[in-house]
């Protein structure tokens, strides 16, 4: 028999917390009509000071778990993509476990930044095709908020904290038809976050998140048009048959370049940025929890999910829903 990743259900999780453009413009020098202009962000949610990336995850795996009609102990596979951990180690996945009341199933975290949820959810993919797993949760959590520098205009307009996760499981009918990842560490300078802990060998970078706005959107344009390419080249599929785009959502200049790529009108594009701003690994799992929920996202459609972040590092999956 084949062996196929399918989706079986999701979940997302945003604080309470709301932190509108207007209220930011209060303490550093900027406007809700530039943030806006520039980036198509509105509001993002803040996490509460007891909320933390594990248990942000907890909420959206067990919405997601329900989803799926799946209790934790059914799970063989646990892994969290986050930038934000509640500590350097264990891993949130063993954090996220052990609220779950689940044990000994192999839980880890992935690091790749914004694009965390899409590598998380193609090594989960590897697992189930190569039979070493049968039903994994795969969550990208994030509390941004607190590794933004609140005096930094050009970075802490953009940023917001939330949670979304996936359940896939396997099926010998394709679901998930491809991942495609890559990095490239060469341009690991143009967007950081330094660990307080470690003061690198060399220098105090501080604990604030650092980035070079402008040299980041550039490249980020053009990687993207590329994945999409690779994607459907992969798949021998022609642009027409992407029934929706569901974008890490990291500035909408970017999102509708990648529409305009794929000939894709805007109402097929899957946009959240407006209320959340850029979750990093939490942006696409909440877009695509979001668009299931409310009925967009229906099961047989073709779904391209893209993202770039810090690394570089970059990927892209398709799905059949
Ligand atoms: N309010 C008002 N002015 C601001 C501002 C803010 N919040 N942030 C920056 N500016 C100013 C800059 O200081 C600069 O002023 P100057 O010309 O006097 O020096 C001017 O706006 C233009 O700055 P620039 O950085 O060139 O703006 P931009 O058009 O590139 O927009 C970003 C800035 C951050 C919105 C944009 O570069 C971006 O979205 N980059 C990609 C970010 C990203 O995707 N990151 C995550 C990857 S997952």
């Amino acid at each position: 028999m084949s062996r196929y990743s399918t989706l079986l259900g999701t979940g997302g999780y945003l604080p309470e917390t709301i932190l509108t453009n207007d209220q930011i413009a209060q303490t550093v020098e900027t406007s809700d009509a530039w943030i806006v202009e520039r980036t198509g962000i509105r509001q993002r949610r803040i996490a509460a000071p007891h909320e933390t990336a594990s248990s942000m995850a907890e909420i959206a795996a067990r919405q997601a778990l329900d989803a799926a009609g799946l209790e934790p102990g059914d799970l063989d596979l646990i892994i969290v993509a986050t930038g934000t951990p509640d500590r350097i180690f264990p891993s949130t996945a063993c954090l996220l476990q052990q609220r779950l009341g689940v044990r000994e199933c192999a839980s880890f975290d992935v690091q790749a930044a914004c694009s965390g949820f899409i590598f998380a959810l193609s090594v989960a993919d590897q697992f189930i095709r190569a039979g070493s797993a049968r039903r994994a949760l795969v969550v990208g959590s994030e509390v941004y908020s607190r590794i933004v520098d609140w005096s930094d205009r050009a970075t802490c307009v953009l940023f917001g904290d939330g949670a979304g996760a996936a359940v896939i499981g396997v099926s010998d009918q394709p679901g998930l038809l491809s991942t495609h990842i890559h990095s490239d560490g060469q341009y690991q300078n143009l967007l950081y976050a330094p660990n307080p802990a470690n003061n690198n060998g060399l220098r105090d970078e501080g604990r604030f998140l650092k980035m070079e706005g402008n040299e980041v959107f550039k490249i980020a344009v053009n990687t993207l048009g590329r994945i999409v390419d690779e994607t459907l080249e992969a798949n021998g599929l022609d642009k027409s048959d992407i029934d929706w785009l569901v974008p890490h959502q990291a500035n909408i200049r970017i999102i509708t370049a990648t529409a305009k790529k794929l000939r894709m009108p805007m109402a097929r594009v899957v946009v959240t940025i407006e209320n959340q701003g850029n979750t990093s690994a939490a942006s696409i799992p909440l877009a695509l929890n979001e668009a299931i929920r409310d009925g967009r996202i229906r099961r047989g459609q073709t779904v391209l999910m893209e993202a770039f972040g810090a690394g570089f590092a970059w990927g892209s999956a398709l799905l059949r829903y």
